[in-house]
């Protein structure tokens, strides 16, 4: 019989039991459930709405059930339902009459939510740890690439000579705002809705503000309604985990690029490489093109939440109970993700040479050509059209710009003087791009400054942040 069961003459179509339930779910948030319920029972003894014995029996039979689920020795009943009736029930079991006083001014609709919004803070934490062990990874491969130059690219095509360093180093930057949303979200799931009850607030004399405390919530939720039956928090959650993922994706591309034969950049550790079951040579990239397939099946996550939410009246709904698979897998699935790209960084070799070598093709010099003769008196637009047919001339030797004759330049401008060698010098093309945040090394250099600053003030807040117990 479920607890609900009262005003109801017949048991539920069996059909609807495993339908209708979120234990399967939500079981992993038992230790949310019962943190939630110890607090509730403190406080409403604190209130004198029911006694400090009832309530030490209450807080000594949630630690009994706490240790028994940990150690694998609580089987759940899917009749329960849900872990917020699967606990309160074994609770009666457990210490009688007691137990049966816990849900006092309280509903299964503040209860779920709270749970959800303490793992959800939990999972922020998370994901900012594995957030900054992949900075930590990337910033320390672009303090090892040194001057590695390549060829930097648009629309995957050779377009200018980069350093790796650089190209690195705006992976950096994308985690780094990545950081910020997860801890936005942690800050948005940091509010209390305990004491909302089913959407009404109640006419116990609660103390919101005793069990927020006690659960380390920074502030209570201030309308009934709209804490039961706001999932922003989580949205905020699977946004920063599908931006996340989505960033993933494209390094993820890279690697896949980069360490195949054609560009050979770089190469895997056997670590972070498979093999084929029937091609003996192949060593495949795998686990960057997991981590590039997973992004998909996080913005679903997000997509779900947010359509289910769409349209929905105020308060409660069934349907929010759709709410945490997602999440729970979005968070799991970008720890893991970031994690693993963190390990594949730190240990693929990197070929400067094939680097460098690329280098030769796709006349990357094309534009500092250009450059050239505008600093010599030609408008840009007409520099852009002399080069242009250099570059055709050299198609059609079949040669990169770079080694096209002299007398091929003055043929096509007279403003062209032996100095042009300097122009198509890939090193000095970029020892001259000192833009702030341009490529040229003492640039590069100012901001991997800059970016390991964010990271470390990072650090610290997640210093800050861990000295705080999760539940
Ligand atoms: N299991 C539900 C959830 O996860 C909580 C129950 C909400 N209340 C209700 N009357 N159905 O959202």
């Amino acid at each position: 019989m479920a607890l609900w069961s009262g005003r109801f003459e017949e048991g539920a179509a069996p059909v609807t039991q495993e339908f209708g339930a979120s234990l399967p779910v939500d079981k992993a948030l038992y230790r949310q459930d019962i943190a939630g319920s110890k607090a509730h029972a403190a406080m409403l003894a604190a209130q004198g709405i029911i006694s400090k014995e009832d309530a030490a029996a209450i807080r000594d039979g949630l630690e009994g059930i706490e240790e028994d689920i940990t150690a694998g020795k609580l089987v759940f009943d899917i009749a329960d339902e849900d872990i917020h009736m699967a606990v309160e029930s074994e609770l009666t079991r457990r210490v009688g009459e007691a137990g049966a006083r816990l849900h006092t001014g309280r509903s299964r609709n503040d209860q779920a939510v709270t749970d959800t919004r303490l793992a959800a803070k939990a999972l922020a934490k998370r994901l900012m740890h594995a957030n900054l062990g992949l900075r930590c990874a990337l910033l320390d491969a672009a303090a090892e690439a040194g001057d590695t130059v390549l060829p930097g690219m648009t629309h995957l095509q050779h377009a200018q000579p980069v350093l790796f360093a650089h190209h690195l180093l705006a992976y950096v930057w994308m985690l780094t705002r990545d950081f910020a949303r997860m801890r936005a979200a942690f800050d948005a799931a940091d509010a209390s809705p305990l004491g909302a009850a089913a959407l009404a607030g109640t006419s116990y004399p609660l103390d919101r503000h005793m069990t927020a405390e006690e659960l380390g919530f920074a502030q209570v939720i201030e309308n009934s309604l709209d804490a039961v039956s706001d999932r922003d928090f989580l949205l905020d959650l699977e946004y920063a985990c599908a931006v996340c993922a989505m960033h993933l994706s494209r390094l993820g591309e890279e690697i896949v690029l980069w360490s195949s034969q054609e560009f050979g950049f770089i190469t895997l550790s056997d670590a972070f490489s498979t093999g084929s079951s029937i091609m003996p040579q192949k060593k495949n990239p795998d686990f960057a093109e997991l981590i590039r397939g997973k992004c998909g099946r996080v913005v679903g996550d997000l997509v779900q939440l947010l359509v289910t939410m769409k349209g929905l009246p105020l308060a409660y709904n069934k349907d929010m109970q759709e709410d945490k698979e997602g999440a729970l897998d979005a968070a799991r699935t970008v720890e893991q993700s970031l994690t693993v790209m963190a390990g594949m960084v730190s240990t693929w070799t990197v070929n400067a040479d094939r680097m460098r070598a690329a280098m030769d093709r796709g006349h990357l010099a094309a534009t500092d050509v250009a450059d050239y003769l505008v600093k010599h008196g030609m408008p840009f637009r007409e520099a852009h059209a002399v080069v242009g047919h250099l570059v055709l001339e050299a198609e059609k030797r079949s040669c990169d710009i770079s080694e096209l004759p002299i007398e091929v330049f003055k043929a096509a401008s007279d403003l062209f003087g032996r100095d042009i060698t300097r122009a198509l010098d890939l090193d000095a093309i970029v020892a001259a791009r000192t833009t702030e945040g341009g490529t040229a090394p003492a640039a590069v250099e100012a901001q991997f400054r800059r970016a390991r600053a964010r990271y470390l003030v990072d650090e610290s807040s997640m210093a800050l942040l861990s000295a705080v117990i999760d539940f």
